[in-house]
């Protein structure tokens, strides 16, 4: 009987628990994005648009119709829950009453004595209540389970995808950096990013990649890198493949700047020392960086100079500009690159495509000062200005290898990287200022 009374509370409460799985699991993007929309509300780098665009109002209805919608659906869950725990507590207090009932039978057939009964009603009620509180606990056990095994689904997931650790030793002396025949495909894209791109990168040299926007240039950046592994061909650091190498002592010897490097909300020191976190620097060891990048202006109008906070949201922290944090940016890379004593790859990709024609020369013309017998340099670009004194020139088209060569060889070529450079060439020269495309200029293809 005790059971009986036990059973309903277990059933709802498990029902309960689905129902409330169901709907996390369906309501979990909407969770996520009415987040993120508070988030944009009030962070720093939205503040701009979200007033002067008028976003604000703009997202804040959007977020109170979602949040509407989340109520409604908390309604029903909790309209759900009452009437099953409704059933629920009507079947079990019908057990109850009909423990009591065979009681009664019990005693007036003369089975049991009045102090039994006594008794028994005690046990009863002790018994359902623990039985009860096992029915809960159980219920709950159940519950987070649902989550803990999507836990680990999710880690086995992550496993599968983590980039392996360990494999072959990187040799320190590497001649060269081969990608042979690499196809690259998203995994969420039915067209390939890289389709049979070939590119050699001998220690030494500058080489430049350029291409349309959306031809496959960062995606060649990091298969060169090592964070991605083609589909198919190979990429050989020497003669090593590598798939089968030791992930990490390649990262180590990559160095990498792009338009969207990461700006840390640490000190200035820390930004440029963090280029390479294990190795300790104070300011002396960093000065040549600072140097180098041009940045020595920027630091001395911090107020702590390279020991001032470059983190807004702390109290008494600075604030750069764009163009000073490229310095910045700019001075770690030189921080890595210098840091690096065996053969290694510079990547530099469009970090100064925010920059003028001019400043953007300038700034390839000091990472080209990079390049040393141990180091290959790859400048990434859709502006031809900043590229002609490379070694050699890679123009990507749609994912595929269109024409190489120098600068010379593809200009007298007259293809894919003539037209570009002539039509890039022509904006600039065409303005009545340098530097400034003339407003009446006839329209020329995006030039990327
Ligand atoms: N993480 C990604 N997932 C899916 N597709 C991507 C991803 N990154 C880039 N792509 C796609 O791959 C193509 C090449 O992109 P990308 O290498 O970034 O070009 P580029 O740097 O030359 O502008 C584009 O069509 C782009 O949409
Ligand atoms: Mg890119």
């Amino acid at each position: 009987m005790l059971l009986l009374i036990a059973a309903p509370r277990g059933w709802g409460a498990m029902r309960v628990a689905q129902e409330r799985y169901v709907s996390v699991m369906n309501w979990i993007e909407h969770v996520r994005a009415s987040r993120l929309i508070g988030h944009l509300l009030t962070e720093r780098d939205a503040a701009q648009e979200v007033r002067i665009h008028g976003v604000g109002a703009f997202l804040l209805a959007k977020y109170r119709g979602m949040a509407e919608s989340a109520e409604g659906e908390q309604k029903r869950l909790a309209d759900g829950k009452a009437l099953t725990e409704l059933v629920a507590a009507a079947l079990s207090g019908l057990a109850m009453a009909g423990t009591y009932g065979v009681m009664l039978w019990l005693i007036l057939s003369g089975h049991m004595g009045l102090a039994v009964a006594g008794t028994a009603v005690i046990a009863v009620r002790a018994g359902s209540a623990s039985l009860g509180a096992l029915v809960m606990n159980v219920n709950q056990l159940h519950e987070e389970s649902l989550y803990v095994q999507d836990h680990d689904r999710f880690l086995a997931e992550a496993a599968r995808r983590a980039i392996p650790a360990g494999g072959r030793p990187l040799p320190e002396r590497v001649d060269r950096v081969v990608l042979d025949q690499v196809t690259y495909r998203y995994p969420d894209r039915d067209e390939a990013a890289l389709d049979g791109v070939s590119v050699e990168l001998p220690m030494g040299s500058v080489t430049a990649v350029v291409g349309e926007n959306g031809s496959g240039k960062s995606t060649l950046m990091k298969v060169l890198a090592g964070l991605l592994l083609p589909q198919s061909g190979t990429v050989r650091w020497g003669g090593a493949d590598l798939a089968g190498l030791d992930r990490s002592q390649v990262f180590d010897r990559v160095s990498l700047l792009t338009q969207d490097f990461q700006r840390w909300p640490v000190t200035a020191a820390l930004n440029i020392r963090i280029g390479r976190p294990a190795r300790e620097a104070g300011p002396t060891e960093l000065q040549p960086s600072v140097e180098y990048a041009g940045a020595a202006p920027v630091v001395a109008k911090l107020p702590h100079g390279l020991r001032s906070l470059l983190a807004r949201m702390f109290r008494g922290a600075s604030e750069l500009s764009g163009g000073e944090w490229q310095k910045i940016g700019l001075a770690r890379t030189h921080w890595r690159t210098e840091t690096c004593a065996a053969d290694s790859v510079l990547i530099v990709d469009e970090p100064t495509s925010a920059l003028d024609p001019e400043a953007e020369i300038a700034a390839f013309d000091a990472i080209r000062r990079l390049a040393g017998p141990h180091r290959a340099v790859v400048l990434v670009t859709h502006r031809m200005s900043g590229v002609r004194h490379a070694d050699t020139i890679y123009v990507l088209a749609g994912g595929r290898l269109a024409e190489h060569g120098s600068h010379d060889t593809l200009m007298a070529a007259r293809g894919r990287y003539a037209a570009m450079f002539e039509t890039q060439a022509a904006q600039y020269a065409a303005g009545p200022r340098a530097g400034v495309p003339h407003p009446s200029a006839p329209p020329v293809p995006e030039p990327s």
